[in-house]
C-alpha cells in the first residue's frame, strides 16, 4: 500500500495530457489531486482521485492545496496554448509564468519532492540547424514561448539553489484526438477528425510546412517515465522529445490512403506557416534516450491509425 506522501497533484488535470497522465499514475495505485478550472471535470470520480476546481492563478487557492495534500510531485501542466497566449498577453503571462512562479516557491517551502514542467519545442523560435542540437539557443518567437523560457529557467533556479527535484520536458507538436478546434497548430489532428466526418479540409500552411511531432500515448508514456527516472541517471536539466517529421502534405497523403474521398485544399495563414517552418522538423533528443530510457512507440502510420481509433471510440 502506498502511503500518503506519494500523493501527486497535477495542475490541468484535465486537460489533454493531464487526464492521461492521472489516468496512469491512478493505475499505479497512487492517489491524484486533479486540479483545473470549473466546468472541465468529469461526472465519473474514480477511486484514489481528488477533484479540485480552481484558477492556478489564486496563490491562496495553491498554498491551500499543497497544505492540505502534502503531495510528493507535482506535475505542473496548467497552461494556456500558443493561441490564446497570443489572444489575451497578460493572462497568458499570469497564469503560466506568475502562476508557475508562486507553486515552485510553494513547492519549495512545503518540501515537495519532485516538480515536473511540461515544456514546448515553441521555445526555440526559428531553428536554422536539421536536426536541432539540443543546446540550441532559446529565443523564442511567441509569448508562449516566452512564458516557457522563464519557467524552465526558474525551475532550474529552484533546483540548483534550493534543491528542488525540478523536471522539465519540451514537447514537440503533439498529434492528439482531443486537440481543442481553436488550437491553429493543431490542423493535422483537425484534418483527420474532418475526414472521419466526411468534410472538407483546408490546411493553413503550405504543403511543405512541417515541423517534429510526437503522439499524444507516447507523450503521456514519456512523462510517467522520466518522472519515476532516478534523479542520479538524469545528465540534463530539460529533456527535448521526438519522434516523426509531419507536414502538411504528409498528413493529407496518409489520411488520403485511409479515406479516398478525402477532399483538401491549402490556404495559407501566413502567421501560422511561418511560425510552424520555424519550429525544428528533427529534435535531437538524444540524451533523453540515453539517460532514462525513451522511445516513442508511434511512428506517423501508427499514430494516424491510433488516432481515428480514438476518434471512433
Ligand atoms: N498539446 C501540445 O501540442 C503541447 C506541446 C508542447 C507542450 N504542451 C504543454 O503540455 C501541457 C498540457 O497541454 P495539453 O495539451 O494537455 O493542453 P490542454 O489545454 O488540454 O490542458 C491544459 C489544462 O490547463 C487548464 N488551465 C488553463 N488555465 C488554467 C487556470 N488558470 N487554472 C487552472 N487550470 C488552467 C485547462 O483547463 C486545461 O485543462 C501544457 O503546459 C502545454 O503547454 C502541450
Amino acid at each position: 500500500m502506498i502511503g500518503r506522501n506519494s500523493d501527486i497533484l497535477i495542475t490541468g488535470g484535465n486537460g489533454n495530457l493531464g487526464r492521461l497522465v492521472a489516468q496512469k499514475f491512478l493505475g499505479q495505485g497512487r492517489r491524484v489531486i486533479k486540479f483545473d478550472v470549473p466546468g472541465t471535470e468529469s461526472d465519473h470520480v474514480q477511486e484514489n482521485e481528488v477533484v479540485v476546481n480552481g484558477d492556478v492563478r489564486d496563490a491562496q487557492v495553491l498554498e491551500d492545496l499543497i497544505k492540505k495534500y502534502k503531495p510528493d510531485m507535482i506535475l505542473h501542466l496548467a497552461s494556456l496554448l500558443s493561441g490564446s497566449s497570443e489572444a489575451d498577453l497578460s493572462v497568458a503571462w499570469d497564469v503560466n509564468a506568475t502562476s508557475s512562479f508562486n507553486l515552485l516557491k510553494l513547492a519549495h517551502e512545503n518540501k515537495v519532492r519532485q516538480f515536473f514542467f511540461a515544456s514546448t519545442i515553441a521555445t526555440y523560435g526559428a531553428v536554422e540547424i536539421d536536426p536541432m542540437p539540443g543546446n540550441y539557443p532559446q529565443w523564442p518567437e511567441n509569448l508562449y514561448g516566452v512564458t516557457k523560457v522563464a519557467v524552465e529557467r526558474l525551475g532550474v533556479y529552484f533546483k540548483r539553489r534550493h534543491g528542488l527535484d525540478f523536471r522539465c520536458l519540451r514537447f514537440p507538436l503533439v498529434l492528439s484526438p482531443y486537440a481543442p478546434k481553436t488550437a491553429v497548430t493543431a490542423f493535422p489532428s483537425h484534418a483527420i477528425a474532418a475526414a472521419i466526418e466526411g468534410e472538407s479540409f483546408v490546411f493553413p500552411v503550405s504543403p511543405q510546412t512541417g515541423v517534429s511531432t510526437i503522439f499524444l500515448e507516447d507523450v503521456v508514456d514519456g512523462i510517467v517515465l522520466y518522472n519515476q527516472a532516478s534523479a542520479e541517471s538524469l545528465t540534463q536539466h530539460v529533456y527535448n522529445l521526438d519522434a516523426y517529421y509531419l507536414s502538411a502534405d504528409l498528413i493529407a497523403r496518409e489520411i488520403s490512403k485511409r479515406f479516398a474521398d478525402f477532399n483538401y485544399t491549402f490556404e495559407l495563414i501566413k502567421a501560422v506557416d511561418q511560425m510552424i517552418a520555424g519550429w525544428p522538423g528533427e529534435v535531437n533528443d538524444h540524451d533523453a534516450r540515453a539517460d532514462w530510457g525513451w522511445t516513442p512507440k508511434f511512428d506517423l502510420t501508427r499514430s494516424v491509425d491510433r488516432v481515428i481509433e480514438l476518434i471512433k471510440e
